[in-house]
């Protein structure tokens, strides 16, 4: 029979059926909590500190207070995969504004409600070695019709699970979200690129868009290497017409692209550049996973 996992939820660790939060809770009645989700190598936590400093962010915009300090929750993470014997893997965080007692549009008075916090583990062993990135994604463009704040990690994924079905109904893997105006803002659960002429093109930092651990640690490795970055907007056609493309996250690192609507890049297989990148990511993340 297998172990049940160990979650942590407000200050306790249990076996994962014997783990509730109430009905009430704003994050189950109003999408009304935040979430990161940190990837584990080797045992170890890749970007943990760039998690930690984006959660704070994410709370903070939301009027929300941190119920964990920095160090708190490297302890809680860490034992988390003890307790789980993670090797490689995702650490799943979330925190929500709590239950206050009813259903009520309006936020709690602050200090009258505790946040809930909850932790659980996803074993993937291998999970750098994953036999996508020698293939290569197939997305598809869906329009974006998520709200304005997409730069806060709320776990209002609703859109983005529909695009994830949108994407399987296609026979693809993943969704490109664009706006009206034909500019790509991300995917569904990742930070969008093209490359072309050896130049790397990744979205701008905005409201519209997550703001990406990944993509921050590779956009700094790209430069470190002398690869030039423009951070801009893009369109789908001109995705299409580029000489490969890729996706970033946590839990994909980097991730080559292959075909777009079905429009092939270069010659339909994961390109250099998605592959250098993902290989020095890995690499230095590594050195510095705690
Ligand atoms: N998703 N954009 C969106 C919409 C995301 O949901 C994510 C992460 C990213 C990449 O961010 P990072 O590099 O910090 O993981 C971009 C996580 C992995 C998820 O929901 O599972």
């Amino acid at each position: 029979m297998a172990m049940s996992r160990i979650v942590y939820v407000n200050g306790d660790y249990l076996p994962e059926e014997d783990a509730t939060v109430s009905v009430f809770d704003r994050g189950f009645l109003m999408a009304d909590g935040v979430y990161e989700v940190t990837s584990v190598l080797g045992g170890k936590l890749i970007d943990f500190d760039g998690h930690a400093k984006r959660l704070e962010r994410s709370l903070s915009e939301l009027e929300m207070e941190s119920p964990l300090d920095r160090d708190a929750l490297l302890a809680i993470h860490r034992e988390m995969v003890r307790r789980n014997d993670i090797t490689d893997g995702m650490i799943y965080l979330q925190i929500t504004r709590g239950n206050p007692g009813d259903r009520d549009f309006a936020f709690p008075e602050p200090g009258s409600t505790a946040p809930t916090v909850v932790l659980f583990t996803q074993s993937k062993p291998g999970l750098a070695q994953s036999p996508q990135a020698q293939t290569g994604l197939k997305v598809i463009s869906i329009d974006d019709l998520r709200w304005g704040r997409r730069d806060i990690k709320t776990v209002q994924l609703l859109y983005p699970s529909m695009g994830k079905m949108m994407a399987k109904k296609a026979g693809a893997d993943d969704a490109w979200m664009v706006e009206e105006s034909g500019l790509v803002t991300e995917g569904t659960s990742n930070n969008a690129y093209i490359v072309k002429g050896g130049r790397i093109v990744t979205r701008n930092l905005s409201n519209d868009i997550l703001h990406g651990i990944t993509r921050a640690a590779v956009l700094r490795f790209a430069r470190e290497a002398q690869m030039e970055v423009e951070e801009r907007a893009f369109t789908i056609d001109e995705a299409k017409a580029a000489d490969e493309a890729f996706v970033t996250s946590a839990s994909a690192f980097v991730m080559p692209v292959v075909s777009i609507d079905g429009t092939r890049l270069g010659d339909g297989k994961p390109g250099p550049v998605a592959a250098r990148l993902r290989e020095i990511y890995l690499d230095e993340s590594l050195k510095t996973a705690i």
